[in-house]
């Protein structure tokens, strides 16, 4: 009975709870700028959720994977620091003696029962190409389930994350003047594998191959009309 008791208190650490907070909440970082938390871009357990199309992977099993971002990081502070510093407007690395990264690296490790987890593909798109025409219907979930919270409904916005999130599809009519010979969708495609990369600005998330196939971004630019 009391091991029972015991083993129950060992799941659940004030600090893993504070953890689970924290990666529910944008106020994680400093800046009161940003908007986005952890979970606005990771789902924590690895059942697929079919009406959310997330750009980061479920973290569940995070914390014992060899490597992150594609073997880009070797260290699992390096790799949750890319994302707060390039997504959370975080202004300096979290540390180590923070508590608050103690607490979230707490969670991760309670959300990571498997200790011999593989590192996960992850395959940056780097030259950006025209995709075949897409399915408009197809398009349409495919933008409720990945555009949606960040960018609220087509055309007015409504129901977005922030007010820095462009309303779609919009925001492209300036890019004939901006990106002069350059057809909208190009400048799109860029942006979604790209993200806040290569010489593009911003925090919204790259995608990768394995976070959205070309199907599904051809699908997404039927439904926006471009
Ligand atoms: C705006 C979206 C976004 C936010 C916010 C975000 N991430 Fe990420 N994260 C990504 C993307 C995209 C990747 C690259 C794909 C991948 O590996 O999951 C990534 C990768 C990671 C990885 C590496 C996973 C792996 O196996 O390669 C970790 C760990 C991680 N994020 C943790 C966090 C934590 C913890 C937070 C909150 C402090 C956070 N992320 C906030 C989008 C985001
Ligand atoms: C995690 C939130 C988030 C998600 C998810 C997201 N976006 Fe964004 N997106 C933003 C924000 C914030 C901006 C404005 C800042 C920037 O450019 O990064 C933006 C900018 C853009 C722009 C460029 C606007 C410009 O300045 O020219 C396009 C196009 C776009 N998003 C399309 C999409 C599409 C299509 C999807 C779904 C496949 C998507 N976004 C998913 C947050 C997001």
């Amino acid at each position: 009975m009391l091991g029972l008791l015991l083993a129950g208190c060992g799941g659940a650490t004030p600090a893993a709870e504070y953890g689970e907070e924290l990666f529910q909440d944008a106020r994680l970082s400093d800046s009161q700028f940003n908007s986005f938390s952890c979970a606005t871009c990771h789902a924590t357990s690895a059942t697929p959720e079919p009406d959310r199309m997330l750009a980061g992977y479920p973290l569940e099993n995070v914390a014992f994977r060899r490597t992150w971002w594609g073997g880009y990081e070797t260290d699992l502070l390096g790799a949750v620091n890319f994302c707060y510093l390039s997504f959370m407007r975080g202004v300096s690395p979290l540390t180590r003696e923070d508590p608050k990264a103690r607490a979230l690296y707490e969670y991760l490790m309670r959300i990571s029962p498997d200790t011999d987890a593989p590192a996960l593909p992850f395959t940056v798109v780097k030259d950006i190409q025209d995709v075949p025409p897409g399915d408009a219907g197809r398009g349409g979930a495919v933008y409720r389930a990945a555009c949606q919270t960040c960018h609220g409904a087509t055309h007015t916005g409504e129901g977005r994350l922030t007010s820095f999130a462009s309303v779609l599809p919009e925001v492209t009519d300036d890019y004939d003047s901006l990106f002069p010979g350059t057809p909208r969708r190009l400048v799109v495609i860029e942006k979604l594998r790209h993200g806040s990369f290569f010489a593009v600005g911003g925090t919204m998330p790259l995608y990768s191959r394995e976070a959205l196939s070309d199907e599904d971004l051809s699908a997404v630019l039927a439904f926006l009309g471009l």
